[in-house]
């Protein structure tokens, strides 16, 4: 069985890469992940190596601009024959040179219903502020416009009145762990690039 081959974009802790991981290890799930890049130093990237997948890190301070040190990144990905990116918990903008390079091939998890609390890195903290009653979590296909691409699905998660950022950020996580293999699944039937 041929596996179609991810590539996972991290910047901190990895819960969402290490459900990756432990969903590849079945020999039957038809996706693995074949390297992750980082922006930084993070825990993520020691999860990796535990796992014995290739890594790369690709620091802002080492490229002249974000388009350089974006395309290095898919140079690094193409070098490793990836097919589909994950954005798991990666915190930089990508650059168009590299959104049109893997147009429709780029997906990333986000913690809210999009299209509500999008475009920032808080929207559970904004979800409690807003006192909704209910949030969720989003995996949506990249493109040039900040969480705005086509949704691929969705998981709901209710907001209780003694939740904190923790506790709800643990239970839309949880959803996250479950959700994201799933579609990762779902992506390596189906002819790529995703067009929505
Ligand atoms: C996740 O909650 C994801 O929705 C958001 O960043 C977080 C990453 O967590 N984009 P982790 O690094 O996978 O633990």
């Amino acid at each position: 069985m041929s596996r179609l081959r991810v590539g996972v974009l991290v910047s901190g802790r990895g819960s969402n890469l290490q459900a990756l991981i432990g969903a590849m290890k079945d020999p039957l799930y038809p996706a693995r992940v074949v390297l992750v890049c980082a922006n930084r130093e993070c825990a993520a990237l020691e999860l990796a190596k535990k796992a014995g997948i290739s890594r790369a890190t690709f620091r802002l301070a080492d490229y002249p601009d974000r388009k350089g040190r974006d395309l290095a990144m898919v140079r690094s990905l193409r070098l490793h024959g990836v097919e589909l990116v994950v954005c798991a918990g990666y915190d930089a903008i990508l650059e168009r040179v590299f959104t049109r390079e893997f147009a429709g091939r780029i997906i990333n998890i986000h913690p809210s219903l999009l299209p509500q609390f999008a475009g920032t890195m808080d929207a559970v903290a904004m979800a409690l502020e807003a006192r909704v009653t209910e949030t969720g979590c989003t995996v949506h296909v990249v493109t040039k416009d900040v969480d705005a691409g086509p949704i691929l699905a969705q998981r709901r998660v209710e907001v209780r009145p003694d939740d904190t950022v923790e506790t709800l950020r643990e239970r839309i996580q949880a959803e996250e762990h479950t959700l994201l293999p799933v579609v990762v699944r779902r992506l390596a039937g189906q002819a790529l690039p995703i067009t929505g």
